[in-house]
Formats: C-alpha cells, sequence, structure tokens
C-alpha cells in the first residue's frame, strides 16, 4: 500500500481518521439525487471506511481507497471497487467525491487519472469504468477529461425516495 504521487497532491490509503472530512464530501445543495448513495451520519461512515480500510490490506482486495491529500489536507477521495473478481479479473469500477472546499479546480480530474493508470498498470487490466447519475455532469465531464467514452445510459436505473434516475457508464478499453 503505497502513495501515489500527483502533480500538486498525492493519493494515500485510506485512514479511519479520515471518516469526518469523508462525510463532508457528502455535504453540497440537493446533492442526494447526483450520488448513488449518502452516507447518513460519521457512525456510518466510520464503519464504511473500517471495510475499506481492512479489505485494502488483503492480498486479492475487492478494492482501493485513496484520500486525495494536498498538503496535508484530505481534499477528497478517489477508489478501485469491483476488483479481483473471479472470471472478471480484468476488469474494475472507479468511483470519487471531492470535498466542498476543494470543487471546481480539476482536482477528480487529475485524481481519476493518476488513478486509472495506476490500476491498469498494477492489475493489468483491459477495462474500467464508471457510472452515475445522467443529470451529474460534472462527474461526466470528469470521466470525458480523464479519457473514458460515454458506452451508454441506463434508464431507471436507480430508485431513491420513490423518483427514478437513469445513469450513465463511461469506460475505458485497452487492445
Ligand atoms: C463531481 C465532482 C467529483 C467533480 O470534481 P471536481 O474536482 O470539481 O471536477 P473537475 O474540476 O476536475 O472537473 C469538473 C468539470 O465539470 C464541469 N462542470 C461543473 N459543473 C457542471 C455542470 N453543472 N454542467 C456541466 N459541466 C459542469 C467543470 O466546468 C469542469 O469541466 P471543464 O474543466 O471542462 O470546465 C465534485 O464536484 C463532487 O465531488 N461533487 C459532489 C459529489 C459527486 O457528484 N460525486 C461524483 C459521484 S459520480
Amino acid at each position: 500500500m503505497k502513495d501515489l504521487k500527483g502533480n500538486g497532491f498525492i493519493l494515500r490509503p485510506l485512514r479511519l481518521s479520515d471518516s469526518q472530512r469523508y462525510l463532508e464530501c457528502f455535504v453540497g445543495e440537493n446533492i442526494k439525487p447526483f450520488l448513488l448513495r449518502v452516507p447518513r451520519d460519521l457512525d456510518e461512515v466510520q464503519k464504511i471506511v473500517r471495510v475499506k480500510v481492512n479489505d485494502f490490506r488483503k492480498k486479492k482486495p475487492f478494492g482501493e481507497s485513496y484520500a486525495i491529500e494536498i498538503e496535508g489536507v484530505f481534499a477528497g477521495y478517489v477508489e478501485l471497487h469491483n476488483l479481483n473478481l473471479e472470471h472478471q479479473e480484468h476488469k474494475c469500477e472507479i468511483g470519487y467525491n471531492i470535498h466542498p472546499d476543494y470543487r471546481g479546480k480539476g482536482l477528480a480530474t487529475l485524481a481519476v487519472r493518476l488513478l486509472t493508470k495506476y490500476a491498469f498498470e498494477k492489475y493489468r487490466l483491459k477495462r474500467m469504468s464508471a457510472m452515475g447519475r445522467l443529470k451529474n455532469k460534472a462527474s461526466a465531464r470528469v470521466l470525458q477529461k480523464a479519457g473514458y467514452k460515454l458506452e451508454g445510459v441506463l434508464r431507471k436505473n436507480k430508485e431513491i425516495d420513490g423518483v427514478f434516475y437513469d445513469d450513465f457508464i463511461y469506460a475505458v478499453v485497452k487492445k
């Protein structure tokens, strides 16, 4: 579990002590319909983070979760999911969230680019994908800028409080 060096930031393995700042990444006006899931409180985040931290230590983890750190401050996180699945070892998914103080500065794009390159090399992947709400234009733009291509729209893919939402799926596929 090593730090990954970016331009003006590092990606370092997530820690339990990041939980409060991790929770703050879900703050924002009307953010709920933009996300797959919003944790209720610090207690829930600590449980989520503990699972991620423990999983990361495994020889064949399900995911790798990194804090995006700028001058020692947690500025968001970026993570890999669905790694090492049987018959699907060639692919994984990426997710990210930026702390409100650091949004709109190009950080998600840089972090996604860096983790994508790392994951393709480390796991010898053929495919990486990301899913998000179709209405989340900023998130889609991040993926476009990081080299992902739109593969399609999953209609009525998520239900929140009785409302159905469409999702996008973007991917990078190597030869
Ligand atoms: C979405 C999010 C990850 C983007 O992170 P970020 O660091 O602010 O993103 P970047 O600065 O790298 O790039 C954002 C791009 O989206 C664009 N953008 C922002 N709001 C937009 C909107 N409403 N419509 C269209 N484009 C938009 C920006 O202009 C920028 O593109 P540009 O460089 O071509 O101008 C961040 O805002 C966030 O965490 N939001 C809340 C949670 C969330 O949506 N997480 C993602 C779940 S899939």
